[in-house]
Formats: C-alpha cells, sequence, structure tokens
C-alpha cells in the first residue's frame, strides 16, 4: 500500500522532475496579511509574487501545505462531523507557475500524474471548467482526451477560486472522480441524486487548477494582473483515500494511527456505530488542527486565532464525551474544556 508519506513524496518528485522548485510548508499563520486569519491554501505563501510585488528565484514551485479552512472564505468546520471527506486542517498538494506555464501543461501534469503514474480510471474522471472558459474545455479535450459530455461549466461559487474578500484571483478547473454509488452518503435522503458538485460522497473532487489572472480590490473590482499564473491545490487525505482504497479520509494510514490512540484511551472500539466514528473522526481532525496551531505559535485565548484553537479544543471535547469517560478515570480527574485555564494547562502540557 502506498502509505500517505510516501504519495505527499510521489507529488512533491513528479513537480521536481518537472524543474520545480521544492517549498516548504509556510506557517498556519500568514505572514503580513491582515486578509486572513489562517493559511486556508497552497498558494497563500506566494501571493506577493502572484501581486508583482515580489520576485522568486524561480518561475515553478511545488508544496504540502499545511492549510486551516476554519473561517473566512473558506470555512469546512461543520462538515467535519457530519461527512468523512472535509476537514479544518488538511494538507494541500500544489504546484505553481510564476509566469511561467499556464493552462496547457497544467491541465497535462495533472491528467499524466492521476492516471499514468497512479493509475487512476480514465473513464471514472470528470472535470469542470469555468462558465466562458472555453480554452480550458479544448485543453482537456486536446490533452486528457475527456469526452465533451464529462466537461460541465459551473459559475462563480464552483469554478471561480478566491482566497478571501480581496486578493489573487482567477476561474478554475476542477478533476473529480466518480467512486460509484457505494460510495454516496446521502442514499436515504428523498430525491437526492449523484451528481459532479451535488453534495455527496460519490463524485469526489480531487484537484483545483486555477488561474490566477486577477487581483480583487478593496473595492470589490477585478483587475487584470501582470502576468498570467497556475495555481493547484489537491487535498492530501482525499487523494490517500482514493490510492488506499478507503471511502472514508480517516481510514487512510495516518488517520487510522491516530484514531487508534483514541481507541486505546477510551473504552469503545472504531467501527461500532456510525455515530461514534464521526466523533473518532472529529477527534482526529481538531487533534490535528490543535497540534499543528500550537506548533505555529497559537495558544488559546478569548479572541481571534485563539479562540479558533480554543473552540476546536471544546468541539472535540465536546465529541470525546460519548466515548471518553474511561479517559477521564485514567486521568485520574474531571477534565472540565469549559474553563478557559484548564485550557491553557491542557495545552502547554502542564495539565
Ligand atoms: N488555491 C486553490 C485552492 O485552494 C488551488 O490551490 O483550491
Amino acid at each position: 500500500m502506498l502509505t500517505g508519506n510516501a504519495l505527499r513524496q510521489s507529488f512533491l518528485d513528479y513537480f521536481v522532475a518537472r524543474h520545480h522548485t521544492q517549498v516548504r510548508s509556510s506557517s498556519l499563520v500568514p505572514e503580513n496579511d491582515p486578509t486572513l486569519l489562517f493559511t486556508n491554501a497552497g498558494m497563500v505563501q506566494f501571493k506577493s509574487v502572484f501581486l508583482g510585488q515580489e520576485r522568486l528565484p524561480f518561475t515553478r514551485a511545488t508544496s504540502a501545505q499545511k492549510c486551516l479552512r476554519i473561517s473566512g472564505k473558506h470555512n469546512d468546520l461543520e462538515a467535519v462531523g457530519r461527512d468523512t471527506y472535509h476537514h479544518t486542517f488538511f494538507e494541500m498538494l500544489g504546484n505553481w507557475s510564476f509566469g511561467d506555464y499556464y493552462k496547457e501543461e497544467a491541465i497535462g501534469w495533472a491528467w499524466d500524474l492521476l492516471t499514468r503514474e497512479w493509475r487512476l480510471p480514465k473513464e471514472r474522471l470528470w472535470t469542470t471548467v469555468y462558465l466562458d472558459d472555453d480554452e480550458a474545455e479544448r485543453l482537456w479535450i486536446k490533452v486528457a482526451g475527456i469526452p465533451t459530455e464529462r466537461i460541465l461549466r459551473f459559475g462563480q461559487k464552483e469554478n471561480f477560486w478566491e482566497m478571501g474578500e480581496t486578493g489573487p484571483c482567477g476561474p478554475c478547473s476542477e478533476i473529480h472522480l466518480d467512486r460509484g454509488l457505494e460510495a454516496c452518503d446521502r442514499k436515504m435522503v428523498k430525491g437526492h441524486r449523484c451528481l459532479v458538485n451535488g453534495d455527496c460522497a460519490r463524485f469526489i473532487e480531487l484537484w483545483n487548477l486555477v488561474f490566477i489572472q486577477y487581483n480583487r480590490n478593496d473595492q470589490g473590482s477585478l483587475q487584470d494582473l501582470p502576468a498570467k499564473h497556475v495555481d493547484t491545490g489537491m487535498g492530501m487525505e482525499r487523494i490517500t483515500a482514493v490510492l488506499q482504497g478507503v471511502l472514508s479520509n480517516y481510514d487512510i494510514d495516518y488517520m487510522r494511527d491516530l484514531i487508534r490512540t483514541t481507541e486505546d484511551l477510551a473504552a469503545k472500539k472504531y467501527g461500532e456505530s456510525a455515530e461514534q466514528d464521526l466523533s473518532f473522526g472529529v477527534i482526529a481532525d481538531h487533534a490535528r488542527a490543535v497540534a499543528f496551531l500550537i506548533a505555529d505559535g497559537v495558544v488559546p485565548s478569548n479572541e481571534g486565532r485563539g479562540y479558533v484553537l480554543r473552540r476546536l479544543l471544546r468541539r472535540a471535547a465536546r465529541h470525546g464525551r460519548p466515548i471518553g469517560p474511561p479517559l477521564q478515570r485514567r486521568l485520574g480527574r474531571r477534565l472540565d474544556f469549559e474553563a478557559p485555564r484548564a485550557h491553557h494547562r491542557l495545552c502547554l502540557g502542564a495539565g
């Protein structure tokens, strides 16, 4: 089995072999950017390059970026605990062109990596393009040979990517995988139909290719950027699930390691009931978010980033209650996650 770690390396190696410079993940706390509470995408550390304010000694980059989607324009908090493919904290695998290659290479490499290197079945892949992006549609047909009926057009909400209220943005093209009817998690919902962008787990978005060409300014209008760029992002937990042949992101190797730790501490086993499994999942998701936030210097508090951290701890603790009483006994005292002082002690490792 390809481990998550091996998959990350395989992604980075693929782009390094195509002359991309491997860049380290930046902090979850964006540097010098008051417009964002947390790093929500791989492109955040390159914002000033896209805007033409900074030049790097290379024009192609690749990275595995720590991301947190829990505030502002990209907030998946409520989906965690409801489905098995959204996270607060996740890693985003990406490749970038700073005024170098554009749509043809971005599409060609994404298709090649997914279908030749990782052997995903071509006939199960669908793509979407922005309403008026005839060029991207033409390229999907030319470079990937996708039949037109599996190339769908969507508008602003699905196929125009923006990092926040302001900043670099542009039309995007997404790759979705049809995991088959058995993957649908809304079969029991009356009138539900499985569709691309249809809000069930059958068609899963794997990779987003953004063609950055505008800046959204403070007045809300779009200005052309001095050059055109590529910004792609693939959720590592999703592609790992696909390549490891599991339907839930919580069943991938490194998530199961975390769940095993919770099992060891609690009296319950993962896999006994769907409701309980969601709680195991929420705890795994939030534990990662909390750990990486603390590692990047955030501590629980009553406001801003620290308050978000505190809310994550509380939410994880709430999910711990139905599966966790033995853990509390083992620690020999009651864990009171409502008390801020207890938060501090726990998070600083003194509790
Ligand atoms: N910025 C885009 C996204 O987050 C592609 O990386 O989806």
